[in-house]
């Protein structure tokens, strides 16, 4: 692997093979999400926990202080909304000299697999990973659903997964599903779970992240479950644990109680 590529992959997976990345990208066709109104002040205590931030870069400009630390994994594509005609209609809509300006450690951009655009989006990979390995860029492929919820199955994820390898996707991001060890199996590069609309059970996030990586994925791009959670922080360090140090779900949950219960003190 190139120097350039190799650096910047290192530093958004750590050594021990594992990432935790914090997605704060919704606002590119959600708008202003609940907790989500200053992705900057919402990231800034989690900050600590987490190998990264992805983000678009409209957000990142205006919220983060460009000091930080953490690297930066650059929401690049768009062009739709939540109430346009299909979300699936996305392209491109960063240069790679806005994504060296802004110092990003590896891209991400969303694929319709089977969506009403899915050539377009599907090219639109294609074109982004032919750019970014002229630069070392690496890219993340987020196998997006749009509103068709029930395509979260093994068969569809392993698809759409695939696809996006073969497309030349450097990681792919997808959702946690039932057999998801098939998923990772029939990906030849490293997959990371999404998360989803935020669930009213803490123990339940903590299982599914762990279970996940007990079943092949390196590690996360989480979003609502942390940050609608109603202590961030416990929750991030409770995530931090089961990824990195390889602690059980129920582990995971003392450790959030703890935090959460002192944060109240
Ligand atoms: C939104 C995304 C998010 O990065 C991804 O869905 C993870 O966030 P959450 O855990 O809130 O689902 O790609 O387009």
């Amino acid at each position: 692997m190139e120097w350039g590529m190799a650096n910047r992959l290192a530093r958004t997976i750590k050594p021990d093979g594992h990432c935790f990345y914090l997605a704060l990208d919704h606002g590119y066709f959600q708008g202003p999400t609940h907790k989500l109104e200053n992705p900057g002040q919402t990231a800034q205590p989690l900050l600590k926990y987490v190998d990264a931030v992805f983000i678009p870069r409209g957000s990142l400009r205006s919220t983060f202080d460009p000091k930080m630390e953490t690297p930066v994994i650059l929401r690049v594509s768009g062009g739709n909304s939540m109430i346009g005609d299909d979300l699936s209609n996305e392209e491109v809509s960063v240069s790679i000299q806005e994504m060296l300006r802004l110092n990003a450690s590896a891209v991400g951009i969303s694929v319709y697999v089977g969506g009403k655009y899915e050539h377009q989006s599907i090219m639109a990979l294609a074109k982004l990973v032919d750019t970014c390995n002229d630069y070392g860029m690496p890219v993340m492929a987020v196998t997006a659903v749009g509103r068709e919820e029930e395509k979260k199955t093994a068969r569809y994820l392993g698809l759409a997964c695939r696809v996006c390898a073969e497309q030349g996707a450097t990681v792919v991001k997808t959702y946690y599903c039932e057999d998801f060890e098939k998923v990772v199996q029939g990906c030849p590069v490293p997959v990371v779970i999404a998360g989803g609309p935020k669930t009213d059970n803490d123990l339940e996030v903590m299982q599914f992240v762990y279970d996940g990586i007990q079943r092949g994925a390196i590690g996360v791009n989480l979003g609502r479950n942390i940050w609608q959670n109603e202590s961030p922080q416990a929750m991030a360090c409770a995530l931090q644990a089961i990824i990195h140090e390889d602690a059980s779900p129920e582990a995971a949950f003392e450790i959030y109680q703890e935090i959460k219960n002192s944060s109240k003190a």
